[in-house]
Parts: C-alpha cells; structure tokens; sequence
C-alpha cells in the first residue's frame, strides 16, 4: 500500500491555468517515477482531455458520477505513463451528474497511487466544493491580477475552513513587468498563504497546447517546464535545480 496523496488544483478565478498546472504537475510527477492520476474535476466546463489529447469517448467522468460505471472504466493511460480519467464535453453528459460522488470513487484508488491531482472549477460553488472535499492538499493557483489574487484569498479561506491542508499558491504567468504588485504584496495580499512556485508567462504553454503536449516536455528546458519540474521536485521533497540564467525574479 502505498500512501496517496490527493491535491486539488483551485483558484478563485478562471483561466489563471489549473488545467495546464494539473497536467504539467502530473506530468512531472510523472517523470520522477511517481504513478500519478489526472482527473478533471471541472464538470461543466472540462478542458483536461483537450490539453492531453484524448479522443472523445462515449463515457467519462459524468458516468461515474451518475453511478454508471466504474472509475477504472474511463482511465485512460498516456505514452507518458500518466493516467487521466477526462470528463465529458457534451452538455447532454450534465443531467443527473451529482458531483458528491466523486469523493466516494476515489477510495478505491487510496493506495494503489502516489498522487492524484484534480483539477478543478473556476470559483466557489458546487463543483469546485466537490473536488476541495475529496482531496486531502490543496493548491492555488492565481495571476498578479488583483481580481484574480482576491477571489484566490476567498479559496484560500474556505479551503481552512474544511480543514484542508493548503500547500500553498502558485503564481502564474508573471511578466516582470511594473504594473505587477511586488512578492511581499501578493504575501500580505494572500494572508498566510505562502508562495509555492512562480511560473513565468511562456508562450512555449500556448506551443504545447496546440501540439496537445504537456510543455514539460515540448520544451523541457523553457522557464514554464523548469519551474513546473521545480515545483513538482518540491512535493516529493527532491532537488532540482534552475540554472541562474533562467531564474526569475518577483
Ligand atoms: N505560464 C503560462 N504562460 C503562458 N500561457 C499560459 C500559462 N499558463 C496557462 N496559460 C494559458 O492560459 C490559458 C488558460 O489556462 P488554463 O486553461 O490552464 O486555465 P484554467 O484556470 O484551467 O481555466 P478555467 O478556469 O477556464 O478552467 C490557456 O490558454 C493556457 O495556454
Ligand atoms: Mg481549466
């Protein structure tokens, strides 16, 4: 048996990069020798299976969640080795979806993997409480928009409010640029919750996406994958080590 690690990928607002994160993360993760499951919590409006390339399939998440089959039945195995379980494009697939279900299909899965990370829904409602409850670790993930920072520090608060372990936010497409409120702001701005990673904005991410690819591994050593791998050394307590060139500072 091995110890599970569930993490759920949340912001407050939408289009900060959850989907992209989830499956760079699991991707790297992946690549450490982890055995790491991808599952794309954001029912409404899933996007995982796209970024990885998955064909459509007639079943998927929706179906487990309707109680029609089993989780095993719609996990899909990447070249990679990553193992994704997508969810349903078709707005058809949301009737009778009860997003509860999704804590109680994941016990099943409790050690037999080293992670699984979900990636979730924009904001606070109904599919987004769904995936925080069935995860035990959660990170967030924000732009140096203040819109997006505010609506992170709501996550952040009823993340604590669950119990949940938050391990910290990631700080994604940052520019350098002057308009983006310095390190110490986006600390004080975000209470208690440390700074995980920062990730610069790499067009390489846009490359890879059209390409259907996680950019870890389209461009491995652009400043995106680097801090993607950083991150995911972080987690399993390995080092990994940014050459000064490519560093960014915030
Ligand atoms: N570091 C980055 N550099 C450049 N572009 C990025 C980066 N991270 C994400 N993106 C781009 O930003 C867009 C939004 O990313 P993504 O879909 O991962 O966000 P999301 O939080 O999952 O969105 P949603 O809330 O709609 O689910 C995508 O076009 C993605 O390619
Ligand atoms: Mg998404």
């Amino acid at each position: 048996m091995v110890n599970t690690r569930i993490i759920s990928i949340l912001s407050g607002k939408g289009g900060v990069g959850k989907t992209t994160l989830t499956f760079n993360l699991g991707s790297a993760l992946t690549d450490f020798e982890k055995n790491v499951l991808i599952i794309d919590g954001n029912l409404t409006t899933p996007n995982l299976g796209i970024h990885a390339g998955i064909p459509l399939y007639p079943t998927s998440l929706h179906d487990v969640l309707r109680g029609k089959v089993d989780i095993y039945d719609v996990m899909h195995v990447l070249p990679s080795g990553l193992k994704i379980v997508p969810a349903s494009i078709n707005l058809n697939d949301l009737k009778g979806v009860n997003p509860e279900l999704l804590s109680s299909n994941l016990t099943d899965l409790v050690g037999k993997l080293d992670f699984i990370l979900i990636d979730g829904a924009p904001g606070l409602g109904r599919e987004a409480l769904s995936v925080l409850k069935s995860s035990n670790e959660v990170i967030g993930i924000t732009t140096l928009e203040l819109p997006a920072l505010t609506d992170l520090l709501k996550s952040i608060r009823i993340v604590k409010e669950q119990k949940k372990e938050y391990l910290g936010s990631v700080i994604n497409m940052v520019r350098n640029k002057r308009y983006e409120p310095k390190r110490e702001h986006v600390e004080t701005l975000l209470e208690d919750g440390s700074i995980l990673e920062i990730i610069p904005h790499d067009e390489n991410v846009k490359y890879a996406l059209a390409k259907r690819m996680p950019v870890i591994h389209h461009k491995p050593n652009s400043k995106a994958s680097l801090k993607i791998k950083s991150l995911a050394a972080k987690l399993i307590g390995k080092e990994f080590k940014i050459p000064w060139y490519k560093r960014l500072f915030l």
